[in-house]
């Protein structure tokens, strides 16, 4: 790999991840035109989603168009990672059309191979290991909310998936304290904990009770119980996950002032309570919103903006 890189959250240091936050905080035109050329024509940017999207696929075309560049979508099945041709011709290809590139894959392996196959910057838009770009909103809005996350507690329900894995790497990185509530098979291994816990300032402790995990939480986070790729699993997911709702009972068990947070779509009744993500303590339309800032400042700091 000789470019940089957004595969996983910690292809950034500490001091990375706090200028990344930094760049998305600034007025989006103090950051120049990164992804056009000195004579002002655009670069292309490559936009690869093998799965559906809503927020990732808007705010990551508006963030292109704001760093001066030009994004180009395209569905999975039209590239056809390793079905229409390798992916490594398809990184060497798009490296010639585009400044940056970026893909939603079910396997972590196809963007860790574009990666080194493209000479531009690559950026994990969700895998089956992490979703990157939900991490950085998720800190950008906690950080927003209180000032700095070194010493809060942040709680995650639910699966530990993707967005719990990325959420975990910030959380630790940025100083402060991140509870898991998972049922047992759907939890992060002891190996995976260490990993986390060694990452920076913050820790990590984890339990199978979201009542354990939550109180006096600062944040209490949730995600689907059924990832993209899992709909065969749901129905017995479903049963296995029901005593994991984010409800207001549990929102209770919280700091006063906790706010609720879910990267979406949410599934009310299933993962949260509609009162808890319609309700006074949900920042999840911010959060959503803060997906456009973050992609922005990602890609600027790929990009080499300072
Ligand atoms: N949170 C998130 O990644 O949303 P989309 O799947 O709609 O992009
Ligand atoms: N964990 C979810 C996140 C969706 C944005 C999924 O992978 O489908």
């Amino acid at each position: 790999m000789n470019v940089r890189g957004l595969l996983n959250i910690t292809d950034l240091t500490v001091d990375e991840l706090s200028l990344v936050l930094a760049l998305s905080q600034r007025d989006p035109a103090s950051l120049g035109r990164p992804l056009a050329s000195p004579s002002g024509l655009a670069l292309g940017a490559a936009l690869i989603f093998e799965k559906p999207s809503n927020r990732t696929r808007h705010s990551m075309e508006v963030a292109v168009v704001q760093l001066g560049g030009h994004p180009v979508y395209t569905r999975g099945e039209e590239v056809g990672f390793d079905t229409r041709e390798p992916v490594e011709d398809i990184g060497r290809i798009l490296s010639g059309y585009h400044g940056l590139v970026a893909a939603r894959v079910f396997s972590h392996s196809v963007v860790e191979r574009l990666h080194a196959s493209c000479s531009v910057p690559v950026v994990n838009m969700l895998s089956d290991v992490s979703h990157p770009l939900q991490g950085l909103a998720d800190a950008l809005t906690m950080v927003n909310e209180f000032g700095e996350l070194a010493g809060r507690t942040v709680a995650y329900v639910g699966d530990y998936n993707n967005v719990a894995r990325s959420l975990g790497e910030v959380c630790v990185m940025l100083g402060a304290h991140y509870r898991l509530a998972c049922p047992a098979g759907y939890s992060a291994s002891d190996a995976e904990l260490s990993r986390l816990s060694s990452l920076g300032s913050g820790s990590i402790e984890q339990s199978t009770d979201p009542v354990v995990a939550v109180r006096g939480a600062h944040a209490v986070h949730t995600d689907t119980w059924v990832s993209m790729g899992q709909e065969a699993e749901k129905a017995e997911r479903l049963g296995i996950f029901g005593s994991y709702t984010v409800t207001s009972a549990l929102m209770s068990k919280a700091d006063s002032r906790a706010i609720f947070m879910h990267c979406l779509p949410a599934y009310r009744g299933y993962e949260v309570e509609a009162a808890v993500i319609d309700g006074a303590a949900s920042r999840v339309i911010e959060q959503g919103h803060n997906r456009l800032h973050s992609a922005r400042g990602a890609m600027a700091f790929l990009l080499g903006v300072k």
